[in-house]
């Protein structure tokens, strides 16, 4: 996630932007820069170098001209890699004008080619790049810098946050935000914006959020708040708490970045549906660097990952076997390489890693290289080893993940690989137009879902309330919803350090089911093929497990209609999950999605929850649980 710092009126110009920039470290990132207004032009300065970046731009600004209007950038690659040339802010073709950008300007391209032919010169990969031109054009034709930001961002599709500043009005920023947080302050004579309020703590007195689709322009201890239409509208005023210091500002409210990274995640998926789909409907994936004909000679899919990675790529087989009829495979990344897979030049290798730097992974794909396979890397770091050396990429648009238990990036790779399936069976032509259309609409409902799910965390709790001292757990489910259970039980044993594992539910009676005994906990996903689910908790609870269902609110509806109109033919299953539903211990209901294979999206949020309310009451460490690391590097 991209880090904005803006300010104007203040003699220290440049230290306030790189005090605001070090404090958004937080966020992630791999690039950044300043630039300030400085006489008839704007002076910029830019550095590409990881996590030193700042550094490096702080080196860079040795000999910054004096002034008291910048902006500054901290930038996580989506559109583009991590270079100086993709770093921001980005500057108009006349050096007056310069913009910084968080967020997604879904039609970037068909607004560039335009600008491109009336002789405009881009000098980025970038999707924001754009934005400065359209703004360059409206001051040409004699708009002032609100006029002109308000006119180009009217043209945007997408999410975004951004600010700009121009020469001639060396004592205004202009600010405007769609979706994408950003957070305004008035100091003494000073006017500040940045991206959340740890960039602003201590330097200023009122602060001031923007809500969707104004723009605010700020002068030195001044604002004015106006729709994209430039309708005068009342600042919205906010409290900041007092207490809060620059790592309390940072969790934002939370008390750990697990649970706002939980809370992120319908805006992690909706960041990844962004941007794939051209006006005529069709799909498109950039980065995947195959071509259709391709596509077509691909007769075996292998998806290679770990652990979350893994479970996401579980449900991508259950969604490319549906949607495009291709087999496919998943295996444990640190398995393939040891054995004699059968890879081909019409084998494509799916390799998922938040991080895309986990060596199992990125040695899984490098076997599959060398035995001719053609490779794509689904990651959340534009530009990861894994990124650079497969064929192809697809990138989740989480933002940064601090947690060390994956949530939010977990969710996007499911829904990235869910476009990557469709994709397939676009090419394919398993489907047609309408089809991929039906299941994109399915796919752009899933962040309110997830939202909803959310809200439902009081539910939640109290199960957790009621499973405190209970040690023992298996998750179990059927088809889809058994790679829900192995993350449900993955995500408990990392943060909890309780005994969790999961099954597939017609395998307990196959061993587990001597395990279970008075004081297990079966958590079991009910949704889809709810019947043979029902016989299996019934096993489990006949043997005096303490019994946890996950349930569709669709499956409670009709399980309260069918035990309203008695049992009739037709309602004996849901009759038959109504009684499951009674004899339940406790029962957590999620929304219902349409498309089977997409629920996993929402049914893992309240085991995630779960994890962590019970991680929490055992007073565990939920962002750094023992024994684990983020990234793992080593064998
Ligand atoms: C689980 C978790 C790990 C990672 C695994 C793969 O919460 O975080 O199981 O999913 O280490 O990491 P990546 O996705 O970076 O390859």
């Amino acid at each position: 996630m991209c880090g904005i710092i803006g300010v104007t009126g203040d003699d220290g110009a440049l230290g306030t932007l790189f005090d605001g920039l070090r404090r958004l470290e937080y966020r992630g990132y791999d690039s950044a820069g300043v630039a300030l207004v400085d006489g008839d032009h704007v002076w910029r300065a830019r550095a590409a170098d990881g996590t030193r970046s700042v550094d490096d731009l702080h080196a860079a600004t040795a000999d910054a001209p004096p002034s008291r209007t910048g902006i500054g950038h901290t930038r996580w690659a989506t559109h583009g890699g991590p270079t100086a040339e993709n770093a921001h802010p980005h500057e108009d073709c006349t050096g007056r004008i310069a913009l910084v950008h968080n967020g997604i300007i879904e039609n970037h391209a068909e607004l560039a080619a335009p600008l491109a032919a009336r002789g405009h010169t881009f000098t980025s990969e970038t999707d924001t790049e754009v934005l400065v031109h359209l703004i360059e054009e409206e001051m040409s034709g004699g708009a002032g810098l609100a006029d002109a930001v308000r006119a180009t961002l009217r043209t945007v599709r997408g999410a975004f946050s951004v600010v700009a500043i121009a020469s001639g009005e060396p004592d205004l920023i202009v600010a405007g935000r769609r979706s994408v947080p950003l957070l305004v302050a008035l100091g003494d004579g000073t006017g500040l914006v940045a991206s959340d309020v740890s960039a602003l703590l201590g330097r200023a007195d009122r602060y001031f959020a923007l809500d969707d689709d104004q723009v605010v322009e700020i002068g030195p201890g001044t604002l004015r708040v106006t729709t994209l239409e430039g309708a005068e509208v009342d600042p919205t005023a906010v409290t900041v708490d007092p207490a809060w210091d620059v790592v309390a500002a940072q969790m934002d409210g939370f008390d750990d970045f697990m649970s706002k990274e939980i809370h992120e995640q319908p805006r992690a998926i909706a960041d990844t549906l962004l941007d794939r789909r051209a006006s005529d409907g069709a799909l498109v994936l950039d980065e995947l660097r195959l071509s259709p004909d391709e596509v077509r000679a691909v007769d075996k899919i292998v998806v290679v990952a770990c652990g979350s990675s893994y479970h996401a790529g579980m449900v991508a087989k259950y969604a490319i076997e549906h949607w495009a009829r291709i087999p496919v495979e998943v295996e444990i990344a640190s398995e393939l390489r040891y054995r004699e897979p059968v890879l081909h030049e019409r084998t494509l290798v799916v390799g998922v890693s938040q991080s895309g730097e986990t060596l199992d992974t990125l040695e899984a794909l490098r076997e599959a290289r060398r035995a001719g396979a053609r490779t794509i890397a689904v990651s959340n770091v534009v530009h990861s080893t894994m990124a650079r050396e497969a064929d192809g990429a697809i990138y989740t648009r989480a933002g940064p993940e601090v947690s060390v238990a994956s949530t939010k990036c977990h969710l996007a790779q499911m829904v990235a690989l869910d476009v990557l399936a469709l994709a397939l069976a676009q090419w394919r032509g398993t489907i047609g137009p309408q089809g991929v259309g039906a299941a994109m609409d399915e796919l752009a409902r899933l962040p309110s879902m997830v939202e909803d799910a959310l809200g439902r965390q009081k539910d939640v709790d109290a199960v957790a309330d009621a499973l405190l001292g209970a040690r023992d757990y298996f998750f179990i489910g059927r088809n889809v919803g058994y790679p829900v259970a192995l993350e449900g039980a993955l995500k408990l044993k990392e943060i909890s350090y309780l005994r969790a594992e999961g099954y597939p539910a017609g395998e307990l009676k196959h061993g587990p089911l001597a395990l279970i005994e008075p004081g297990t906990v079966v958590v079991a996903v009910l949704d889809p093929l709810r019947d043979k689910m029902l016989s299996n908790v019934a096993e489990a609870s006949a043997r005096g497990a303490t019994v946890v269902l996950v349930v569709s609110d669709a499956t409670a509806a009709a399980t309260a209609a069918a035990t309203a109109a008695a049992a009739t033919a037709a309602a004996t299953a849901a009759t038959a999950a109504a009684t499951a539903a009674t004899a339940a211990d406790h029962v957590i209901y999620v929304p219902n999605v349409r498309e089977p294979v997409l629920a996993p999206v929402v049914e893992v949020v309240p085991l995630q929850l779960l994890a962590y309310g019970l991680a929490r009451r055992l007073g565990n460490d939920v962002d750094r649980p023992r024994n684990l690391a983020k990234t793992v590097t080593v064998e």
